[in-house]
C-alpha cells in the first residue's frame, strides 16, 4: 500500500486509539473558526475517536461523545467546537430542520461524522478525514483537502508532523 497517494493528501497507518486521538490533536492546533472537518468512514472505524483528539488539541474539558437525541453537540475550548453526527440523519431536507448551514457558517469549528451524506453542502474549504477499519487495532487514516486552505494547511501539518520521522 502506498504511503502517499497524491503530493497534497497525507495517508497515515494508526496502529492504536491513542494514535489516532493524537493526530487528531496534532491537527488541531492548525485549526480556526470557520474551518470544516468532514468524517467519512464506517461504524467503528475511530470517527469519535478522531474528533476527541481534536477536541483535546482544542482544550475542550467536557466529554466529548456523539450527540444522541440531537444531531449535534457544542463544546467550548478555544473556540466553540461543533461536534455533528449524521448517522442518524433521516433524510437530507432534515439538515435544514437543525440549520446546518448554520453550524458551517458559524463562530467555531465544525467536526462532522458521516460527513459524506452532506457532500453537496459543504463549503469549498474543507478537510475531508477518511478511516478505514484494517485490523483491530489498526486503521488507515487518510487526510484530503479541498480548497486553498485546506491545502496549506495540510502541507505544513505534514511538515511539522512527519519531516523530522517523528511519530504523532
Ligand atoms: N487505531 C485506532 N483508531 C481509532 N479507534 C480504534 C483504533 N483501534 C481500535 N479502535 C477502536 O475502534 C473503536 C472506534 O470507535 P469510534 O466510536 O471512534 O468509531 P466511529 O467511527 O465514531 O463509530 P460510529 O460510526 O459508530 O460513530 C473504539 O472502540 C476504539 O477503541
Ligand atoms: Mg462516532
Amino acid at each position: 500500500m502506498p504511503p502517499i497517494l497524491e503530493p497534497n493528501t497525507l495517508d497515515f497507518i494508526s496502529h492504536s486509539e491513542a494514535q489516532t486521538r493524537r493526530l487528531g490533536a496534532r491537527l488541531a492546533a492548525y485549526l480556526k473558526p470557520g474551518d470544516v472537518l468532514a468524517l467519512v468512514g464506517d461504524l467503528g472505524s475511530g470517527k469519535t475517536r478522531w474528533v476527541q483528539g481534536v477536541c483535546a488539541g482544542l482544550s475542550v474539558t467536557e466529554p466529548v461523545i456523539s450527540p444522541t437525541f440531537t444531531l449535534v453537540n457544542e463544546y467550548q475550548g478555544l473556540y466553540p467546537v461543533y461536534h455533528i453526527d449524521l448517522y442518524r440523519l433521516a433524510d437530507a431536507a432534515e439538515t435544514a430542520t437543525f440549520g446546518l448551514e448554520d453550524y458551517l457558517y458559524g463562530a467555531g469549528i465544525t467536526i462532522i461524522e458521516w460527513a459524506d451524506r452532506v457532500t453537496a453542502l459543504l463549503p469549498g474549504d474543507y478537510l475531508t478525514v477518511e478511516l478505514h477499519h484494517l485490523e483491530d487495532t489498526k486503521r488507515r487514516v487518510i487526510l484530503r483537502p479541498h480548497g486553498q486552505r485546506f491545502l496549506r494547511l495540510l502541507e505544513t501539518f505534514k511538515q511539522a508532523t512527519f519531516a523530522q520521522q517523528r511519530q504523532p
